[in-house]
């Protein structure tokens, strides 16, 4: 499927093309994800889980990095494909820095949560279902987690600063999100001490490819990289402080 114009992702061979280059992804293997899932034992084999596309162009030259994730409908234990769930570093007394995906392809759950200074201890959990073109932000200071709660392939893609690091330590240690996506629904995963209700909130509806929006307006953003404006702007209710 095309991307932007001149990006191609190719579902034959999982690869994508641009410009005339072709591009292999990084590959997520289930031994690697076995330790967030909320039944590790049901996984019988070893596997691809999902595919990572790093560091893509138009924004090759940029201050920030754009990946692609492709993620197949698989289930474990009745709990639907994910990402592994990572937080991100912090600027200096500040929440982590934000990140913004855009659905291309199928549908998705974000789940993103808000721990105390205790990482088992979850003060904000939010969903949002997303559907092609739709745009949603990690505010700061929120780990994060990706379903693909469906019976297709989830293509999605993001836009992050590019210094930014990802600790999975947390999603290791917890085994995976406050919240299991399962073929009952959410799960509560009780390794958390404190887990509170679920809030959905709706994505941003933007019908053009987020790259490009980028591309011509950059200065809307900087709060990617300040992160004081980020909180500013209150994505899904989230003006950081406490
Ligand atoms: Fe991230």
């Amino acid at each position: 499927m095309e991307i932007i114009p001149g990006l191609r992702y190719r579902e034959s061979d999982n690869k994508i093309l641009a410009n005339g280059e072709e591009l292999s992804a990084s590959i997520r293997r289930f031994s690697e994800l076995k330790m967030v899932l909320k039944k590790p034992n049901e996984l019988k084999s070893d596997g691809i889980a999902y595919y990572m596309f790093r560091d893509l162009p138009p924004l090759r030259e940029s201050w920030a990095r754009f990946d692609i994730t492709v993620i197949p409908p698989w289930k474990v234990g009745g709990e639907f494909a994910k990402t592994k769930g990572h937080y991100h570093n912090s600027p200096e007394n500040m929440p982590s820095y934000p990140e913004i995906y855009q659905v291309h392809e199928g549908k998705a759950f974000y789940l993103l949560q808000k721990p105390s200074a205790k990482e088992h201890e979850i003060l904000d959990f939010i969903v949002v279902e997303a559907e092609p073109g739709d745009v949603v932000v990690v505010p700061p200071g929120y780990g994060h987690v990706t379903v693909n709660p469906s019976e297709t392939t989830l293509i999605m893609s993001n836009i992050v600063f590019r210094e930014v690091r990802s600790f999975y330590g947390p999603f290791e240690r917890l085994r995976g999100a406050a919240y299991y996506y399962t073929d009952e629904g959410f799960v509560p995963n009780r390794r958390y001490s404190h887990i509170p209700r679920i809030r959905f909130e709706k994505p941003i509806d933007r019908s053009e490819p987020l790259v490009l929006d980028f591309l011509n307006n950059e200065d809307n953003y900087s709060w990617l990289v300040k992160t004081n404006e980020a909180c500013e702007k209150g994505f899904l209710g989230v003006y950081c402080g406490t």
